[in-house]
This record gives C-alpha cells, structure tokens and sequence, in this order.
C-alpha cells in the first residue's frame, strides 16, 4: 500500500479554508471541490492509457486516453462533497454508495445502504473525506472487494495516524491519498486539529 500525502499550495490554500470555523456551508463546499480536484490528479497515476492519434492544426501526433474503466464510491454522506470532482475530471466513471453510519455508542460501522455496480478490471476511487478510526473505510472497502474490486485507491481529505494504520492492517493493498496526516483522534473520534464534522459543514446541518 502507498500513503501519498499530497502537498501544493492549492490543496493546502484551500485545505485551510475547510478547517476554518468561518467557513459558511457554501464556501466549504467549494472548498471541498477544490481539495478534491488536487486529490483526484494525483489517484489517478497509474491508471491505464492507450496512445490515440491526434490532429493537431498542424501536423498528426500522437496523445494518451484513459482506457480503463473507473468507479467512484462515495461513502455516505461525506463523501458526496468530492463527487463532483470526479465527475468533473475522469471519463467513464460509473458512482457506487456505500452508507455506513457509527454507533455512537459501540464506534462499529452500520450499513444503511448499498449500490455497487460492477468493478471487475475497473480502478475503484473511494471517497471518505474524514479516515478517523477507518472503522467506516475499512467496511466499505471489505464490501467493495466482495462484489470484485481489486485495484482500489482511498481519497480522504484528512486523516489521522490511527486511521491510516488500520485500513493498512485490514487492507495492505489498497492505497491511500490525502491531503494532510493530522495529529490524533480526541475522546469522540473526531481528527484533531481537523475540520469538525465533515458531513454537517457539507450540508448545513451543524
Ligand atoms: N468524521 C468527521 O466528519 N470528522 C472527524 O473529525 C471524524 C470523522
């Protein structure tokens, strides 16, 4: 597994303003986007290409395609803020969900609901904003490997050490990227410094 930790002054420009209390929902959304757009470029090293010929004005040459199919699975709800990037960016994605809430009370994930399509040869991009206990990724990710998804990569906007050594335990080939390695988990599982809760910032419901 690879942990790339992605670094530029864009992601980090507007990973500031994501962890910033001031942000109102509608700038924290575009945010959102923004961190995602970063994130996805660099998921998407690796993915197969064919080389097209190409027309230019001036003369023929040739160019890349990505040849390979993509799914984009957004774990509910955050994972909603950096759908839009993928769309946005990739060709050929189909969108899975996976819906897994935490007890509050035991911290184990509870599927709410499901809808994988199929993922056989296809790079499946995970989008879980927040890695905390990696209790919820760490589920969606055994699921999508039920229904055929091998070549998976984790996009999270933060995560926490815990976090990234439990979905290394539980899923040594899946590879993550994200856009800061935060320092640790307070009482309530809630990444420190981080952003707060992810899905309420996204959707007003703070
Ligand atoms: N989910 C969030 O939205 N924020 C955290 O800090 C941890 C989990």
């Amino acid at each position: 597994m690879s942990l790339t930790v992605v670094d530029n002054p864009i992601t980090n420009h507007y990973l500031a303003i994501l962890r910033s209390r001031h942000s109102n929902s509608e700038t924290f959304r575009s945010a959102a986007r923004r961190v995602a757009l970063s994130l996805v470029h660099e998921a998407a090293r690796g993915l197969l290409e064919d080389d097209i010929e190409v027309e230019t004005p001036l003369e023929g040459t040739t160019g890349k395609r990505i040849s390979q199919g993509i799914v984009a699975v957004p774990v509910l709800r955050s994972g909603l803020g950096m759908i839009d990037a993928v769309l946005a960016l990739l060709p050929n994605v189909s969108v899975g969900y996976v819906g897994v809430a935490r007890d509050e009370v035991t911290i184990k994930p509870e599927e709410y609901y499901i809808k994988l399509p199929d993922m056989a040869g296809k790079k499946v991009l995970v989008l879980e904003p927040m890695l905390a206990t990696g209790g919820s990724l760490a589920y969606a990710i055994a699921r999508i490997k039920d229904r055929g998804g091998e070549d998976i990569t984790a996009i999270c906007v933060i995560a926490s050490p815990a976090g990234v050594d439990r979905l290394q335990e539980e899923h040594p080939d899946v590879d993550i990227v994200v856009a800061s390695v935060d320092r640790d988990l307070d009482y309530r599982y809630y990444i420190r410094p981080g952003l707060g809760d992810m899905g309420d910032r996204l959707f007003g419901t703070v």
